[in-house]
C-alpha cells in the first residue's frame, strides 16, 4: 500500500494544485529537489570539478539505481540528456542499407519517426508500419507475417505520448528475439507507471526520460543497451570520454555503455535523476502501477459520463494517459479552463503521432495523466469541471 499521505507531504505543490499533467512533467517529490540543491550548493562553495569529485560515489550510484529500475547491469547503462537523445545515440548507431526494413507501429513518436524518415532518405532503407489490431494495439500477429530477412530493426513505443495506449512490448520482444532481430523500445511514457524488465520484455535498447511518471528533473534521461548488442555499436558521434584518443591515428571505444555520453554532464540533474529512481523504487513500480491505473480508471468512467466528451483511448490495458475531446470546446481552451479553476491537465497536437492521428482523425486531443500521488478527489474535481463546461 503507497501511504498518500507521506507521498503528498514530499509533494507541496499538491496543495495548490490538483496535478494531472504527469505525461508532460510530473511534480518532483522534495528529496529530488533536495539532491539537485544540494549539489549546486557545493558547486558553488568548492567549484564544479571538485563538487564532482566529492559526490563521485553517489554520482556512480546513479547507474546502479538505472540499472535496478530496469533490472539491466549498471555497464549497460548511459545516463543523457533526455529520451530523445538516448534513442537517437541508439538509433543511428544502427547501420543500414538500400531496401532494408524498419518496423514500427502506428502510434511511433514524431521525433522517432521523423529520424526514420531521415535515415530512409540517406540510406534508401523503408519504413513499414505494422498495423494495429481492432483494440488499437500493435498487431503482433501482422508483425509476425512481416517480417523477413530485410528487417533489421523493429522499433517501437510501448506508451505513446497520447492515446492511452499500452502497446504489447514484451510480445514484440518475443518476435523480436525469435528472429535475431535489433528491438528498440521507446519507453519515455512507461518509465515511472509500470514496471520496466527488460528481460521480460526482452528489447535489446531502451530509451526513457527523466522528467515525466518517474519525477525526476528536467534535462535527464537514460539508454540501456544489452551487453551482446552494446560491443557492436559504433555511436553516431563521439568524444574523447566515449572513446578515449589513445594514440596519434586512434580512439578506443569504451566498452560499457557510456560509450554513447559525452564528457560534461549536469550534476546536479543526475543526482536528481538517482533520487528519482530510487523514490519511485522505495514505493515499488508494482503498487505505483496499480494505483495509476485505479486513478486513469476513474477518470474515464467518469469522463465517459460527462456530455459531449468524446474518450479518445485505445489498447486492452489502458495506461495513466488519459485522451479526450470535447466537442464544441477546443482542447487549449479546456487546458487554460482547468488551469484557472487549479487542474493542470495539458493538450497533445495531431502532428506527435501523426499515423495514429491520420487513421482516427484526430484533432488536438486534451490529454489527462494521473499518478500515484493524485487523490480520488481530484480526479473527481477535474470530471465536475468538464460537466460544468458542456455546452446546455
Ligand atoms: C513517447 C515519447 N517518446 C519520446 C519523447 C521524448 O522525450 P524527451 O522530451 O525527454 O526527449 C516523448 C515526449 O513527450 C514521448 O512522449
Amino acid at each position: 500500500m503507497i501511504d498518500i499521505d507521506r507521498i503528498r507531504a514530499d509533494t507541496p505543490a499538491v496543495a495548490r494544485l490538483a496535478y494531472l499533467h504527469n505525461a508532460g512533467a510530473a511534480l518532483m517529490p522534495t528529496p529530488v529537489v533536495a539532491a539537485m540543491k544540494q549539489h549546486i550548493d557545493l558547486e558553488s562553495e568548492i567549484g564544479g570539478y571538485a563538487a564532482a569529485d566529492r559526490e563521485s560515489d553517489r554520482l556512480d550510484a546513479v547507474y546502479g539505481s538505472v540499472a535496478r529500475l530496469l533490472n539491466a547491469a549498471p555497464d549497460e547503462i548511459a545516463l543523457m540528456e533526455n529520451a530523445t537523445v538516448a534513442w537517437q545515440m541508439a538509433f543511428y548507431a544502427l547501420p543500414f542499407r538500400a531496401g532494408d526494413r524498419i518496423l514500427t507501429a502506428e502510434a511511433e513518436y514524431a521525433a522517432n519517426y521523423v529520424a526514420f524518415l531521415q535515415v530512409a532518405k540517406r540510406t534508401g532503407a523503408v519504413i513499414d508500419v505494422v498495423p494495429s489490431d481492432a483494440s488499437g494495439e500493435l498487431d503482433t500477429s501482422a508483425l509476425e507475417r512481416m517480417i523477413d530477412d530485410r528487417v533489421k530493426l523493429i522499433a517501437i513505443t510501448w506508451v505513446p505520448t497520447n492515446g492511452g495506449l499500452t502497446n504489447p512490448a514484451a510480445a514484440v520482444g518475443k518476435i523480436a528475439r525469435a528472429h535475431g532481430i535489433p528491438y528498440l523500445l521507446d519507453a519515455c511514457q512507461a518509465i515511472g507507471q509500470m514496471e520496466v524488465d527488460v528481460e521480460t520484455i526482452g528489447c535489446d535498447m531502451l530509451s526513457a526520460t527523466g522528467r515525466k511518471f518517474l519525477r525526476g528533473p528536467r534535462g535527464t534521461g537514460f539508454l540501456y543497451v544489452r551487453r551482446e548488442l552494446l560491443k557492436t555499436l559504433e555511436p553516431p558521434m563521439i568524444d574523447h570520454f566515449a572513446a578515449p584518443w589513445v594514440s596519434r591515428d586512434q580512439y578506443q571505444l569504451r566498452d560499457d555503455a557510456r560509450r554513447f555520453e559525452t564528457w560534461e554532464n549536469n550534476y546536479a540533474a543526475r543526482l536528481g535523476l538517482g533520487a528519482a529512481v530510487d523514490y519511485a523504487l522505495d514505493i515499488g513500480l508494482g503498487p505505483i502501477e496499480q494505483r495509476c491505473r485505479l486513478l486513469a480508471d476513474r477518470l474515464r468512467n467518469g469522463l465517459a459520463s460527462v456530455r459531449d466528451i468524446k474518450i479518445r483511448d485505445l489498447g486492452r490495458t489502458p495506461s495513466a494517459i488519459v485522451s479526450f475531446t470535447m466537442d464544441g470546446l477546443e482542447a487549449d481552451m479546456i487546458v487554460t479552463s482547468a488551469a484557472a479553476a487549479g487542474i493542470t491537465i495539458g493538450a497533445s497536437h495531431p502532428s506527435s503521432t501523426l499515423i495514429d492521428a491520420e487513421v482516427r482523425s484526430l484533432p488536438v486531443v486534451v490529454r489527462a495523466s494521473p499518478h500515484y500521488y493524485n487523490t480520488e478527489t481530484e480526479i473527481d474535481r477535474l470530471i465536475d469541471h468538464l460537466a460544468g463546461l458542456a455546452p446546455r
